[in-house]
């Protein structure tokens, strides 16, 4: 679904005004008003109504465009997408691929949202994006690899995104292991990865990246954690040119997953690492804990971490930074 026609026109930033708005739309200037409300209250889009001139959005948007995306991707990445879908709003990204593998679906597919109303994040967090600000999107692949044999694959789909982040100029983007986009600054984006399948049987993967790209003035100040955007970073591209670009290296980098696994990845986390001889906790994937200092990653992708008792390998698992 595109976004809706008003939003298109008025996405420019520019002002518009009513009687003409209600001409482009073949509405009432009532009818247009009341969709200017709408869209202030349902999806948080500031419009000024300018006395005697129209209305005008409080910044312009940058809607995402599906043959911008397109054309984005390489030729091998074009030839493996079976499909792009483009939501302006949705429950969940990955919650819409999940159901679609889930009901037998296994094509290769796209999913984006300028917004999510039940955007989900790890260990049951919610992920919150204001709408048309960031990316937020899901990719199904489903995977020949047995699930036991997807070890590693959340670094490696963090290494594929923070490579592509840093090729376009934000040389400070790292990773936060197993998959987080950090910066000196703070969070600069997430990915959630979900599967299904099950024994020696192929999977089914979606993958979900949330990335800050631009959010708007005042927005944010609740989030739990420190975070940043592209925008704060240097000069993000259009979302439409970025969302293309990551698709294309998650496309091309999981096939090369699928054939090589995590190996490939690896010689790239030591210089993403932003944990590498830093203290941390690890709240571990069987709730309990552990602390010590971080010492790079196996060649399975477990998280070393130097501790009292020894050398210890971590699966899974949340780290904090000791002390914050
Ligand atoms: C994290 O907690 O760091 C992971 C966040 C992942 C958020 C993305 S946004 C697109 C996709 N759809 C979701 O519901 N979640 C992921």
């Amino acid at each position: 679904m595109a976004a809706p026609e008003l939003i298109r026109i008025l996405a420019d930033g520019r002002c518009h005004s009513g009687q003409r708005l209600a001409g482009q739309l073949g509405l009432s200037r009532t009818a247009v008003w009341k969709q200017i409300q709408r869209m202030q209250t349902l999806w948080g889009l500031p419009v000024e109504a300018i006395k005697g001139k129209g209305y005008r959005l409080g910044q312009p948007l940058d809607l995402l465009d599906k043959a911008q995306i397109l054309r984005q991707l390489s030729p091998r990445a074009t030839g493996l997408l079976q499909r792009l879908e483009l939501f302006d709003e949705i429950d969940s990204t990955n919650s819409q691929l999940m159901a679609r593998a889930l009901s037998g679906d296994k094509r290769i597919s796209a999913c984006l949202a300028e917004r999510q109303t039940a955007g989900r994040g790890r260990r049951g967090r919610c992920w919150l994006s204001p709408f048309a600000a960031n990316l937020t999107f899901s990719l199904l692949w489903p995977s020949p690899r047995p699930p036991q044999q997807l070890g590693g694959l959340s670094l490696a789909v963090g290494v594929m995104v923070a490579r592509r982040l840093r090729a376009l100029g934000f040389a400070s983007v790292g990773l936060k292991w197993p998959n987080d986009l950090l910066t000196p600054q703070g969070k600069l984006g997430g990915v959630l990865i979900q599967l299904s399948g099950e024994g020696e049987g192929p999977s089914n993967l979606v993958i979900g990246l949330g990335l800050n790209v631009r959010m708007p003035p005042g927005w944010g100040q609740d989030l739990d954690q420190p975070w940043v955007d592209l925008a704060a970073l240097g000069h993000p591209p259009p979302r439409s040119t970025l969302a293309g670009l990551l698709l294309s290296d998650l496309l091309e980098g999981l096939s090369q997953y699928d054939s090589q696994g995590l190996q490939p990845f690896l010689a790239d986390w030591p210089a993403l690492d932003q944990l590498q001889g830093k203290p941390v906790r690890l709240l571990r994937g069987d709730d309990g804990l552990s602390q010590g200092i971080c010492a790079g990653v196996a060649e399975d992708g477990a998280l070393l971490l130097r501790t009292a008792e020894g050398l210890q390998r971590h699966h899974s698992g949340e780290v904090s930074l000791r002390g914050v």
